[in-house]
């Protein structure tokens, strides 16, 4: 895992088009990377091999005041249900934690029931719904939160969830680098 930089841009773009329809552009990547209150983060295979895509998964918050606003959380559907989801959504916590946030908070589509899944997993709770909240389909926006980043035990529960996490990709033969990209099943060390 680690922040996108200017030479990632156009595989972000790509998984972005394929998975969101365009949510983002470059230049909204673009300035993403610039901000200092954003954290980008992406999970990349550490060895470039043509049965591989360029980029696994996407993931980012926006630091505002004492929140860490998660606004993007995506794995290559190629790779869904091994782990890397949650993989990701540790790292944003563990760097919301860096970073002194309290509490992070999301929107979901109400329909999306795999993502609601994964954060509940992780201890978020549902705090509200935004009727109507996606112009194209009319369709509601829950609103999730997770309190207490900043407590001493939420330390210790990142700490069980990297074990866990660790463990859970391993059985689907990923593995963390030392510099903590991921290295592909069959290992390539
Ligand atoms: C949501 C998303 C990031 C999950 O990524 P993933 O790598 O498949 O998730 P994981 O394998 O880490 O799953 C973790 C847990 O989440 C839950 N989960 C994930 N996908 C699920 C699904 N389709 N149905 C039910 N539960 C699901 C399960 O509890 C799962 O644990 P398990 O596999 O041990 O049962 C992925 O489906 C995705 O990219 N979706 C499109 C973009 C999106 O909707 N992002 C969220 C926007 S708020």
């Amino acid at each position: 895992m680690q922040p996108v930089t200017i030479t990632d841009l156009a595989a972000v773009v790509a998984l972005d088009h394929q998975r969101l329809g365009g949510m983002w552009g470059l230049e909204s990547y673009r300035r993403e990377i610039d901000s200092p209150n954003s954290e980008l983060w992406i999970l990349l295979p550490t060895v470039a091999d043509p049965e591989t895509p360029a980029l696994i998964g996407l993931g980012c918050f926006w630091a505002i005041l004492e929140e860490a606003h998660i606004t993007l959380l995506m794995i290559h559907p190629d790779y869904h249900r091994q782990g890397l989801g949650q993989l990701l959504l540790w790292q944003l916590l563990a760097q919301a934690t860096r970073r002194g946030q309290e509490r992070a908070t999301l929107e979901v589509r109400a329909s999306n029931g795999g993502a609601i899944a994964l954060y509940e997993k992780f201890g978020f709770t549902q705090i509200g719904r935004r009727k109507g909240y996606y112009p194209e389909t009319g369709e509601d926006a829950l609103i999730f939160w997770l309190q207490g980043l900043h407590q001493p035990e939420f330390a210790l529960k990142l700490d069980l969830w990297k074990a866990q996490v660790t463990q859970h990709i391993a059985h689907h033969g990923w593995q963390l680098s030392p510099f903590a990209a991921l290295i592909p099943p069959p290992f390539s060390t």
